[in-house]
């Protein structure tokens, strides 16, 4: 390709904030960081990180194996020794600091993650970027919170229980929100006193490494090491690996399925976020312009559609359904598709030309199906720089058979089914109808309907008349095909990154 920048030998990556995602991006090129500092793939190789809004290479990233796999480990085990003696109070004072620095670096992680996703920089990157402070100044303060109790037994024993951590955590993680899922992982992993090492998603390398490189100013050396690389070469070895104590990972099913699986046979445990086909339910009562809005958003839209918990499934009951359509494809018309680095984009590119070919599939089906209908929203860009950008216009299908494969599966892309819907206990079973469980929302000023809804939908994430993304501190993660273990919040890192010792004193 034209423009490729070569790797460079050893990375010189900017000290100060720079918004020069370009340059950053070149500076990172070809490197993991382990044990505190920049290292090449010990085979020297590398693969190239594209801009899906122009299809250049923008960088190379490192091509990691089994061998970058042991290095990284055997300094986080290292690492993990002192770690965990540090007093915990201390550990989040540390992991607090590093959210102060990425506070500082939030425009120039904003810029770099556009450059390598395609998100829109004002309606998604930047987003994303404070979110990503937010978590690590959560998990920051709970330092303290790491508590056991006292368990009343018989007399004359003093029985209580302590929080230990479990060692090196191996994280894996995604590329749709990359910065923000490693976060929800690493920071309780770190206050809990497990040292980390992330793989990287291909397709998202950059912005993560670059965390990597900040928070190891504050934190001692290999406490947190970033792996690039795909997923069977430099994945499965840290899964596999035997000084990996546990794995968390976010990504599609089918490798959840296969990561557990290697957990299993390790007898370690493994937290799963997997995606999902989340139903929003629209009441004719409900504040329309309000709900309108909610969907857009809920939708993701802006990112795409890709989204894990995105509003793929609308369905709105039947005197406004007509109305909520024609309004929700006005919304979506208004926005402007177009360069992620500008600040008059609402809406981005997909990731790549394999998700393009994916959510195209799913679209010509949708087109293809006998009766449904299928409306594309929004104008692509006009721009001939973003001639090759994976832009796709959003979708709007009505009528489809609630089998078909677009009702059915996590498409992760701008491609949302409206349903109308006639009464309570039809619309709660078609919500429920999925393998999926992760999230839902109800619009209703109804709040007897509203929440006997929320206790009977099958997702671990129900919100009412609002359709937030993660916060920190309220618990995330799905039931069924949605995953296992929840994240952001205190249990998630007093349950899922620690183990309970019972310590027993007989004093009779
Ligand atoms: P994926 O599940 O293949 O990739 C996620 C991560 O797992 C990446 O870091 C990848 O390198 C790693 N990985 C792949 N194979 C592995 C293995 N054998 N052992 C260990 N790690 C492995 O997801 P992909 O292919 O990028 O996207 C496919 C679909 O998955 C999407 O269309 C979407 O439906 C779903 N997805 C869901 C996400 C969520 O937020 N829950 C995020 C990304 C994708
Ligand atoms: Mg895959």
């Amino acid at each position: 390709m034209l423009d490729s920048p070569q790797p460079t030998p050893g990375a010189s990556t900017p000290s100060e904030p720079t918004l020069d995602q370009q340059a950053l991006a070149t500076a990172l090129s070809g490197q993991h960081f382990i044990g505190g500092r920049f290292v090449p793939a010990r085979t020297g190789r590398t693969f190239a990180v594209v801009n899906p809004a122009t299809g250049q290479e923008v960088a190379r990233a490192a091509d990691g194996d089994a061998a970058d796999v042991e290095a990284a480990v055997q300094d986080a085990d290292a690492a993990q020794k002192s770690w965990a003696k540090m007093p915990s109070r201390k550990r989040g004072a540390l992991v607090a600091q590093c959210a102060a620095v990425l506070r500082d670096h939030v425009e120039e992680l904003a810029r770099l993650i556009a450059l390598e996703t395609g998100k829109a920089l004002r309606t998604e990157s930047r987003v994303e970027a404070q979110v990503v402070a937010d978590i690590f100044e959560f998990y920051g303060g709970l330092g303290g919170e790491l508590k056991g109790e006292t368990v009343p037994f018989a007399p004359n024993v003093l029985s209580v229980t302590v929080r230990e951590p479990l060692g090196v955590v191996g994280a894996i993680i995604p590329w749709n929100v990359p910065m923000l899922l490693m976060a929800l992982k690493v920071a309780p992993a770190l206050v809990a006193g497990n040292t980390v090492v992330v793989k990287s998603a291909e397709e998202a390398p950059l912005a993560v490494l670059r965390i990597c490189e900040l928070m190891n100013r504050v934190l001692p050396p290999g406490c947190f090491n970033m792996l690039s690389g795909f997923g069977p070469e430099c994945g499965a070895p840290l899964v596999a690996h035997p000084k990996v104590k546990k794995v968390t990972f976010t990504g599609s099913v089918e490798v959840g399925r296969i990561v557990s699986k290697a957990a299993a046979e390790k007898l370690i445990p493994v937290t799963l976020e997997l995606g999902g086909k989340s139903p929003m339910i629209v009441f004719a009562d409900c504040d329309f312009d309000k709900t309108v809005l909610g969907a857009v958003t809920s939708m993701r839209f802006t990112r795409q559609g890709q989204s894990c918990t995105a509003a793929s499934r609308i369905y709105v009951e039947r005197p406004v359904f007509d109305r909520f359509v024609e309004a929700l494809a006005a919304k979506v018309d208004a926005m402007v598709m177009g360069d992620p680095l500008d600040e008059a984009t609402d809406i981005g590119t997909l990731i790549s030309t394999d998700q393009f070919d994916k959510v195209s599939g799913f679209i010509k089906e949708g087109l293809a199906t006998p009766g449904a209908t299928g409306r594309a929203a929004s104008a692509m860009p006009s721009d001939p720089a973003l001639s090759k950008g994976l832009f796709i216009r959003p979708y709007i299908f009505t009528n489809l058979p609630d089998d078909s494969p677009l009702v059915q599966e996590e498409i992760f892309g701008p491609v949302t089914c409206v349903f109308p819907f006639d009464d309570v206990e039809t619309v709660l079973a078609a919500a429920n109808g999925t393998e999926y469980g992760l999230a839902a929302s109800l619009w209703t000023n109804n709040l007897r309907i509203g929440l006997d809804l929320a206790h009977r939908l099958e997702a671990g994430l129900v919100q009412i008349n609002q359709n937030l993304v993660v916060q920190a501190n309220l618990s995330y993660g799905g039931v069924k095909s949605s995953g296992l273990g929840k994240e952001a919040n205190l249990e998630s890192m007093l349950e899922h990154f620690m183990h309970k010792k019972t310590i027993m004193v007989n004093y009779g």
